[in-house]
């Protein structure tokens, strides 16, 4: 029997099939043209004007995502069928409140969202609710716990605030001198001035890995399955990624354990979509670091690696269509910063990134750039990931950022 499936209308006339992204960088940007492609008509908002998914969208928005009023009233305007997060800085208690009354689906859905936000959430769902392996941790909330709970986890450990992404009011503590100035860079780094933070303990793995995970409508049944791609290993600096390659070599037990804790932390969080579940591993040994409901920045390797990269497989999965997480090449990606304060920033030297035919490029279009603002990525394909690196890494450094 056929279930019940999506229909696409025309964009901009009155069967549009809708989609709101809140939140517009690079990554919706690619889920943007996935979208594009199959004829949805896309609204993209942001706090700022010409963020990059807005460059390619029907129609765009700036706004606070992070006010309750103002995120109800774009609702209420732009009336879509599918509401997109592609950040974690939004007014979620709306999107929960907006799932309770059905006028449109929130991917993945509105616990997803909700509990991820926050590293408490999505901490204690995986630790305490599933039983996941993960590292040993502690929450605080004042100076004073906060001294204790490094004392508890014991050094070194990773302090992060539970309201924070990429890296922001984050440090690694190596002893008790240390812990009273990480406390104090913790309350800079926070998206709401909460003060609240987790205290992990050091997992010294071997290496880390995004599972792409898949939640997607089996195309006879409509019965939600489970997909993976293959792992993607990658570099942070400074908790930002620098590269990712794919695939990411790991034995066949630990493989499976990856795939076992996504499969276990995904169908909790439920919805269709892909999730970038963070795995740390040391020999057949696997832990549970964290999750994003949507395409993740590792994940922009898929570009060069797959039939379908990640952000088709967000666009397909989310419109209740099949997916292929199928790989077809070995790739890996280099991040491009700006490397300046600036905006009106040019590129140049994009004849040398691109000479060797297994290179491509994205230039993200973002009006402003800082020091360390992702502003594109180089990828590349090759025999071997060591190579794919290497010649990634070559492309992103022939391109040369000017100012103007
Ligand atoms: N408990 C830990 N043990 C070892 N490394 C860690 C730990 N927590 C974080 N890291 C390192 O810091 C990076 C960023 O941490 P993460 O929790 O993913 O923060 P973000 O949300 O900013 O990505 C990780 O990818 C990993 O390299
Ligand atoms: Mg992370």
């Amino acid at each position: 029997m056929n279930h019940m499936s999506v229909t696409i209308g025309t964009p901009l006339q009155s069967s549009a099939f809708k989609v709101l992204l809140l939140g517009s960088g690079e990554l919706g940007k690619e889920v943007v043209i996935s979208l594009q492609r199959l004829g949805v008509e896309v609204h993209a908002a942001d706090r700022y004007d010409h963020a990059p998914a807005m460059q390619v969208a029907h129609y765009q928005y700036t706004l606070n995502m992070a006010n309750p009023e103002e995120l109800k009233q774009l609702i209420a305007k732009v009336k879509p069928h599918l509401i997109v997060p592609e950040i974690e800085a939004i007014a979620t208690e709306v999107l929960v409140e907006i799932e309770e009354r059905q006028p449109a689906t929130i991917i993945p859905s509105a616990k997803a969202v909700n509990l991820t936000m926050n590293r408490e959430g999505i901490r204690r769902l995986a630790a305490e609710e599933l039983g996941l392996p993960t590292s040993a941790y502690r929450f605080a909330d004042s100076l004073e716990s906060f001294r204790a709970a490094c004392d508890d986890i014991g050094y070194p450990n990773f302090v992060k605030p539970v309201m924070s992404s990429s890296g922001k009011g984050q440090s690694r503590v190596k002893s008790f001198a240390e812990v009273d100035a990480a406390w104090e860079y913790a309350q800079t780094g926070g998206r709401v001035n909460q003060g609240k933070v987790i205290v992990e303990s050091q997992i010294d793995f071997d290496f880390e890995i995004t599972l792409l995970t898949v939640r997607a409508k089996n195309a006879e049944t409509g019965e939600i399955e489970t997909q993976y791609c293959d792992p993607i290993g990658h570099r942070q600096d400074s908790g930002d990624y620098v590269e990712s390659w794919q695939p990411q070599p790991m034995t066949a037990v630990a493989l499976e354990e990856a795939k076992r804790i996504s499969h276990k932390v995904t169908t909790a969080l439920g919805g269709c979509g892909i999730f970038g579940v963070e795995l740390f591993v040391k020999g057949d040994k696997v832990w549970f670091s964290e999750v994003s409901p949507r395409p993740h920045d590792t994940g922009l390797v898929t570009l060069a690696s797959q039939y379908q990269s990640e952000f088709e497989l967000h666009a397909r999965a989310i419109l209740g269509l099949p997916v292929n997480t199928t790989r077809h090449s070995v790739a890996a990606s280099a991040v491009i910063y700006a490397g300046v304060d600036d905006t009106n920033l040019s590129f140049s030297g994009l004849n040398l990134a691109l000479a060797n035919p297994n290179t491509d490029l994205r230039l993200f279009g973002k009006p402003e750039g800082f020091k360390r603002r992702r502003m594109g990525v180089a990828t590349a394909r090759a025999e071997t990931t060591d190579q794919a690196r290497e010649l990634a890494q070559h492309a992103a450094d022939q391109v040369i950022v000017n100012q103007n």
